[in-house]
């Protein structure tokens, strides 16, 4: 049997053919590390590392390669910015939707002194702007806000809370886990302080490689969670004050680097309104189907706006992760059930503790993979 993958919200695949030829051809012909030798295969490292940098300027409109540091994963990042900019006494924002990327590190956070307060979001996950400003205190100094949930899919009003933050002094925090790739997103435009995103998601890059690109005066505030060699001011005991290198200690993942490179060039060139439009195409395509289907409802936002093609869907007459197991064993169809590291946002949505069977679509995904998951949702739901 065939299998069809939805699990795109876990991690994308396939990856666009270039990824794994490009991390080949790496590991078997270059090997260099970047940023510490001078010898061609080292220069050619780090001009692979540079142009990585560069299109994620593109990407996400900025324009200075030094701001955006790689990470080794969306959970890295952010850590690097609740750890390094919270100190005892402050006071934070986060949404009802938000992963445990986010809640665990804030809650060891509240251990030490930090509070945080939730922002109320509708049973579709959709963040009530209007209680924004009324949650802030003079001891607020940050937003951190889910883009994409990776649950119901809800895409919040990034653009009204930066505005809120701006006006407010507060930084702002976007985790893009699920938008990045996915959807255009402009920095500056929103009026972010630092959007962190994996690499191996809707950037379809490989695993243990993520982004955080930072505004130059929020990463001023910032300390850093690690430190270590970075192959300049290698006079000084002391971490460089200058970026990307106060964020990035160590021997970077260059595998990565190369196979994130490939990624966002096959990106830039299919382009992200295209990978939208066709998102949204098989989203509306999924919801028109399950509608149709009495044993199995959706949990989230039931149309295309405001959304992304992360679908998830309770089985009331059954156990959601026998529904799973059975979507793979009779049909192929493999999913993410259960709770997806994400207890908030099950609670907000109603679906806590039961959890969901969740699927999620990524730009190789087709029309008929989104039939074969109704017909196989149908059967399963029909006991
Ligand atoms: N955060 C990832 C998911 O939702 C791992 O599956």
């Amino acid at each position: 049997m065939e299998t069809i993958y939805l699990d795109n919200a876990a991690t994308s695949f396939p990856k666009p053919p270039a990824v794994a030829r490009r991390m080949a051809e790496y590991l078997t012909a270059v090997g260099a590390t970047v940023n510490r030798s001078v010898y061609g295969a080292a220069q050619e490292a780090g001009a692979v590392a540079l142009r990585l940098r560069q299109r994620i300027c593109r990407l996400f409109g900025t324009d200075d390669p030094t701001r955006v540091i790689l990470t080794p994963g969306n959970t890295w990042g952010l850590n690097l910015v609740l750890r390094g900019f919270l100190r005892p006494g402050d006071h934070c924002l986060v949404s009802a939707m938000e992963h445990n990327a986010v809640m665990r590190p804030l809650q060891d956070l509240a251990a030490a002194g930090v509070t945080f307060d939730r922002i109320p979001c509708d049973g579709a996950g959709r963040l009530d702007v209007s209680a924004v400003e009324p949650l802030l205190r003079p001891e607020t100094r940050l937003v951190v806000l889910a883009h994409g949930s990776n649950v119901s899919g809800t895409v919040q009003d990034a653009a009204a809370v930066g505005e809120i933050c701006r006006r407010r002094g507060v930084a702002f925090c976007l985790d893009a886990a699920q938008t990045a790739g996915h959807l255009p997103i402009d920095f500056r435009a929103l009026g972010l302080s630092a959007l962190s995103a994996p690499g191996h998601k809707g950037l379809l890059g490989p695993s243990g490689i993520g982004v955080l690109v930072l505004d130059p005066a929020f990463a001023a505030q910032l300390t850093p969670v690690v430190t270590g060699g970075t192959g300049s001011a290698s006079d000084s005991e002391l971490q460089p004050p200058y970026l990307p290198d106060r964020f990035e200690p160590g021997t970077p993942n260059v595998p990565g680097i190369y196979g994130l490179e490939a990624a966002l060039d096959y990106l830039e060139t299919v382009g992200i309104d295209a990978v939208a439009t066709h998102d949204r195409r098989l989203t509306a395509r999924f919801l028109a189907g399950l509608r149709a289907i009495p044993g199995a409802a959706l949990v989230g936002p039931d149309g295309t706006e405001g959304r992304v093609g992360v679908l998830s869907v309770d089985f009331p007459g059954l156990d959601n992760a026998v529904a799973a197991d059975r979507l793979e064993q009779e049909f192929g169809i493999l999913t993410r059930c259960g709770l997806h590291c994400a207890p908030a946002a099950h609670r907000t949505l109603g679906t806590f503790p039961r959890g969901t069977v969740r699927f999620s679509l990524g730009p190789f995904n087709t029309e008929a993979h989104v039939d074969a998951a109704l017909e196989a949702i149908a059967a399963v739901s029909a006991g």
